[in-house]
């Protein structure tokens, strides 16, 4: 059967995801009265996600502003469930083990290192990025995404690392800020040169050389009932994962715990760039299933796939039911990417 949707009303503590240890983080999501099973609103505009590095300044200060009105939900109404700490909170409610799947109860929800990655992790954007739009009155508003897999969005984008913006995060590795290359597969190497050369390699690899089987790319099967964590595709598993861990503080001499905000599942919500970061995984996932012609099959039939259900509150504080599969066409979903060139696809290794 697939993993159904989580139930609120049964939500607990959070406790670290690799070691089981209890987390001193409160990560419950704010409960409704009622559940909507949700219908895909229509639009007149398609929007259309830039590059953080090449947005435009009306672009970056509406994406400020937004996030600025976020942001102050958390002083104003802690439980609207659109404000900035409630939707850092989604993630650690769903990868924290906050949320038991439904009907076993030793059994964590857990939407990392499985088929359930993309869709989640897409649907998660999908309701942020309208609630960012709502909170400025725009329905265009369309979500940056961090062009990573392009050497001229390899750095940290600028618009991320400006100390009064409210897109800044204090809580990052300090090491990796101005011109440093992200470090996709943790080398750990500093040398700029090497890492845009390792950074291209390693994307052709894990979005073609690595991937003969849907699930190759997209994660293996997690069913109801099953453990979690059966195992991660091969984007989740690499430069997804890379940029978590390249983004969060090394430092524990501080008050930081060791990888936050980013490169934990409990804080890395908490970090504007997550979901910057986000917007490019979930624009791989297009470019593999559109743009390469390779004869890898793309589609994922499985019933336990397509009606795996979770929850998100809506921009009008709706609680709402989605599905894995009604989420395949982002063109549906009313958003799209800026097309961009693809230097990774001549670093055949
Ligand atoms: Cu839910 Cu990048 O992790």
């Amino acid at each position: 059967d697939p993993v159904q949707a989580p139930d609120f009303t049964k939500c607990g503590d959070a406790h670290d995801a690799q070691t089981g240890a209890a987390l001193d983080v409160k990560c419950c999501p704010p409960l409704a009265d009622k559940i909507i099973d949700y219908k895909l609103p229509p639009f007149q505009m398609m929007r259309i996600r830039p590059a953080a590095h090449r947005a435009s300044k009306e672009q970056v200060a509406k994406y400020e502003e937004a996030i600025r009105r976020m942001r102050e939900l958390d002083t104003t109404d802690p439980q609207d469930p659109r404000g900035f700490m409630q939707q850092a909170n989604i993630h650690c409610a769903y990868c924290n083990g906050a949320h038991d799947q439904v009907g076993f109860n030793n059994l964590d929800l857990q939407v990392h290192n499985s088929w359930l990655f993309f869709p989640f992790h897409r649907w998660y954007l999908y309701f942020y990025e309208r609630i960012l739009g709502k909170l400025i009155n725009d329905p265009t508003f369309a979500l940056p995404f961090w062009n990573w897999d392009n050497p001229k969005g390899m750095t940290l984008p600028p618009i991320f690392d400006k100390t009064d913006s409210p897109l800044y995060d204090a809580n990052r590795d300090p090491n990796n800020r101005g011109f440093s290359v992200v470090d996709l597969t943790i080398t750990r190497s500093k040398d700029n040169l090497q890492l845009v050369a390792n950074n291209l390699t390693a994307i052709y690899s894990e979005m073609i050389r690595s991937v003969s089987t849907a699930t190759d790319f997209m994660g293996k099967p997690y069913c109801a009932g099953t453990n979690p964590n059966p195992g991660p595709g091969s984007s989740e598993n690499g430069s997804h994962t890379g940029v978590h861990w390249w983004v969060g503080t090394k430092d524990t001499s501080g008050p930081n715990k060791l990888n936050e905000d980013m490169g934990n599942f409990y804080s890395a919500g908490r970090d504007p760039a997550f979901y910057c970061h986000h917007s490019n995984v979930d624009r791989m996932w297009t470019i593999w299933r559109d743009v390469l012609k390779t004869d890898v099959p793309k589609d994922i039939t499985s019933t336990n796939y397509l009606n795996a259900e979770f929850l998100f509150y809506d921009e009008n504080k709706q609680l709402v039911r989605v599905k894995a599969g009604d989420c395949y066409d982002q063109r549906k979903l009313g958003y799209d990417y800026e097309r961009i060139d693809l230097p990774w696809l001549n670093y055949r290794p």
